[in-house]
């Protein structure tokens, strides 16, 4: 597993998410996470919502099961989601890192990002509660996600702490961030900016994107992998995966961790078995022409 230096400390390249592991049986989630551990996977989202809190709790539950695996793992999590509203008020930001680290049962996140942006964000307040929530030590590392480089400017304007991250959806079927700068200044859908030029901002100041859903297409309707609705692009994927030895999985993350902008994708896979397997993506790099190739098969063009 390649790692990277992110905030100080070492990170691994692929990222395991934990939003489906509520319904998973102690044994299981022990067993997902050591292999997770085993394959040099060291970094674990999660957020305040993820399960409505059963998600972060499950796993506090194997840290206090096995208090050990704390000091071999980075924990992430996200806040700013609430019933029907997005919160960014310094009140939310502090209750809702107190709820995290209550389930957790751990005294500090490694990383908090905000979830998904709130229209009524006023940035001195996520600077006083970042600024709170740094001196008393419980956050270490700060970054946002869904954010476009309008967003995160203004937050910059006022914060004293970094943006480390901003976790956004990327993958073969979901390559917008991509798209726009292929298709500069060209007509057709392909060219339209939805994210304000996101990756080359994030590049420009040493953001991480980290792609979530890296296997999902559109929003959270099924897996492309497999799919008969993406005839060429599988064909294409099975093909590589032949030719490197590894699983279709670990082709779609390959396709990821090739472009330079040094993504960590965040893999949801509750499954130990594909999690090793889609691990294994860090051995393959894609040539230029293969890495077009899939581009190209997921229905892309260029112009
Ligand atoms: N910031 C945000 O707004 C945001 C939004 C969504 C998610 N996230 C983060 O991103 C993480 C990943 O999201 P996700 O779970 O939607 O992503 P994903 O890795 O694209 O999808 C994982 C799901 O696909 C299934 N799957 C079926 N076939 C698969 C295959 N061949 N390869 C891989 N997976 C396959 C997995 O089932 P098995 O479990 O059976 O393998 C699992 O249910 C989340 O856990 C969360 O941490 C962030």
């Amino acid at each position: 597993m390649d790692t990277f230096v992110l905030g100080g400390a070492p990170a691994s390249r692929i990222a395991l998410g934990c939003m489906r592991i509520s319904s998973l049986e102690d044994g299981q989630l022990s067993r997902l996470v050591h292999t997770a551990l085993d394959a040099g996977i060291n970094y674990f989202d999660h957020a305040d919502i993820y399960g409505g809190g059963a998600c972060e709790a499950r796993f506090g539950a194997l840290l206090r099961r096995e208090p050990a695996l704390r000091a071999q793992m980075r924990i992430q999590s996200k806040c700013g989601i609430r019933q029907g509203y997005y919160d960014f008020s310094c009140e939310h930001i502090l209750d809702a890192v107190d709820g995290s680290l209550a389930r957790l049962g751990v005294e500090q996140l490694d990383a908090l990002l905000l979830h998904r942006p709130d229209a009524l964000m006023e940035p001195e307040e996520v600077a006083e509660a970042f600024t709170r929530l740094e001196s008393a030590g419980k956050v270490s590392l700060f970054g946002v996600s869904n954010q476009n480089p309008g967003q995160m400017e203004l937050l910059r304007r006022w914060l004293p702490q970094r943006i480390a991250v901003d976790q956004l959806q990327f993958s073969l079927t979901n390559a917008g961030m991509v798209d726009k700068g292929i298709h500069v200044n060209m007509e057709g859908p392909l060219s339209l900016d939805h994210d304000g030029g996101v990756l080359d901002y994030c590049r420009l100041h040493d953001i991480t994107i980290q792609p979530w859903s890296p296997f999902q297409y559109g929003f959270f309707e099924g897996v492309f992998l497999g799919d008969p609705a993406f005839p060429a692009l599988n064909r294409v994927v099975d093909a590589l995966a032949e030719k490197y030895e590894v699983t279709p999985s670990a082709i779609a993350i390959a396709w990821i961790l090739r472009h330079p902008a040094k993504m960590q994708p965040v893999v949801g896979t509750t499954n130990p078995e594909r999690l090793a397997q889609i691990a294994q993506a860090c051995e393959v790099r894609l040539t230029r022409q293969e890495w077009y190739e899939l581009y190209l098969s997921a229905g892309k063009k260029l112009p």
